[in-house]
């Protein structure tokens, strides 16, 4: 019978690679709450709708990257390819943002069936942070300091902040037109997904990696030409707070972002670091969403970073992880292995971590298990110990002569050797 294999694209996350993700996790929690933001979370699956109707039914994710299937209630279902169309559902079904504002953050794994590659995978991980009620700049600057924070946080340097201003609805339907009529003039020089973007999503058209494309675009209408004064001015007012934090950004005026919810400011954090994927986190506003989801008029914004990414980053710039330590590997040579198990829980309700041996084997067996496991000390009792009411305290890692302690007093000298 041949093996089955995970998936393609989704990877298994293996006991050495844990400790990093712990500390990575930990470090986001921590920023989040420094922040005031609090924690949500959403099902992994939801209505399919759900997402068609708020990334957009013309966008590479709703396009061909969705795991959908009908389930057995003859329901259309998607494992989540994101989690703010997930966030605003839950904040509108439960009422979170009836007439208040609220800070939220999330982590957890997301699905697109994307080629995989490095840093692209089809099961990978989100850390995002969405703050819903505000409509100025300083919540834009807020979210942007937070990622700053990260970086600094883990260690990562090198990643570029790049920004720009979508415009309300109505400046980009006046800027889409403009836009259709220049590409239309220049149809004969557009490629094959560029044609098929200009009557679906011509502003998409912009982000084209494609040369020629870029070129004809130089002479293209520039969004800023179309967008009103007080979409001006909290851009503006947002580049203001970013110099004044001291955190530097590049205006790139082509960032259009690949979801189609997104109005005013957008940004996207990149390195050279990681391939051909350059986008560590990225987000922006999404004032018009929750209106669209049948909620109020709420303004909103926030971002999504890819945990694979920025673990990648942080490894290949911070020091390394150490693993949760082993304190006291136990072993027992006698019958009865009572003793040894009601020393252990008593280390362990010390706060140490403690690994007993199971199974047989000769004491050079267990010892040499107890040092593979990394464990500070081995906590021996074979028959002489037994009968004289004592442990042995076998030194691993250190040069130090072993003792024989009294079982009452094991715990308290462990507790001295170890913490
Ligand atoms: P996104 O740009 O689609 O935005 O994804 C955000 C980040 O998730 C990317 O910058 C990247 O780091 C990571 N990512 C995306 N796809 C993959 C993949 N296949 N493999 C590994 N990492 C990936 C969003 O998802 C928006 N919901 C962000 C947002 C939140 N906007 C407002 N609030």
């Amino acid at each position: 019978m041949r093996n089955i294999q995970s998936v393609r694209g989704m990877n298994d996350l293996l006991p050495d690679q844990t400790a990093v993700w712990h500390r990575v996790e930990a470090v986001l929690r921590e920023v989040s709450e420094k922040y005031g933001y609090q924690e949500i979370r959403t099902p992994v699956v939801e209505k399919t709708a759900l997402f068609t109707q708020s990334i957009g039914d013309q966008t590479d994710i709703v396009e061909k990257e969705m795991y959908t299937f009908v389930d057995a209630g003859e329901e259309s279902l998607t494992l989540r390819p994101e989690s703010t169309a997930s966030t605003v559902r839950a904040c509108i079904q439960h009422g979170l943002i009836h007439n208040r504002q609220i800070r939220l953050w999330y982590m957890g794994p997301m699905f697109r069936r994307e080629r995989p590659q490095r840093g692209r995978y089809r099961q990978f991980h989100q850390f995002g942070v969405e703050a819903l009620g505000w409509p100025g700049p300083d919540i834009d600057g807020e979210i942007i300091r937070i990622g700053e924070r990260i970086w600094k946080e883990l260690g990562i340097q090198g990643i570029i902040l790049e920004i720009n201003t979508l415009g309300s609805e109505r400046s980009r339907t006046a800027y889409r037109q403009a836009l259709t009529g220049f590409l239309t003039e220049n149809t004969d020089s557009l490629d094959e997904v560029s044609l098929r973007r200009l009557h679906t999503n011509p502003l998409r058209i912009l982000d084209s990696k494609n040369p020629q494309i870029q070129a004809i675009l130089k002479d293209a209408p520039v969004l800023q030409d179309f967008m009103e004064a007080n979409e001006q001015e909290h851009f503006e007012s947002l580049c203001n707070s970013l110099a004044q934090s001291g955190i530097s950004y590049r205006i790139n005026p082509r960032l259009v972002r690949g979801l189609d919810y997104y109005s005013g400011t957008v940004f996207e954090w990149i390195t050279d670091r990681l391939g051909a994927q350059s986008a560590v986190c990225a987000g922006g506003r999404y004032d018009k969403l929750i209106t669209n989801r049948g909620g109020k008029d709420t303004p909103a914004v926030g971002f999504a970073m890819g945990l694979e990414r920025l673990i990648e980053l942080a490894m290949l710039q911070s020091e390394k992880v150490e693993a949760q330590p082993v304190h006291a590997y136990m072993i027992d040579l006698t019958d009865s292995s009572e003793v040894t198990i009601r020393i252990a829980e008593k280390l362990r309700d010390k706060g140490l971590n403690v690994i007993e041996h199971c199974g047989e084997g000769k004491l050079g067996n267990q010892l040499k298990k107890a040092d593979q496991s990394g464990a500070a000390l081995a906590l021996i009792r074979g028959q002489d110990e037994a009968e004289s009411g004592v442990i042995q305290l076998k030194h691993l890692r250190e040069n130090k002569p072993h003792s024989n302690v009294p079982v009452e007093e094991v715990v308290e000298q462990c507790v001295k050797t170890l913490m």
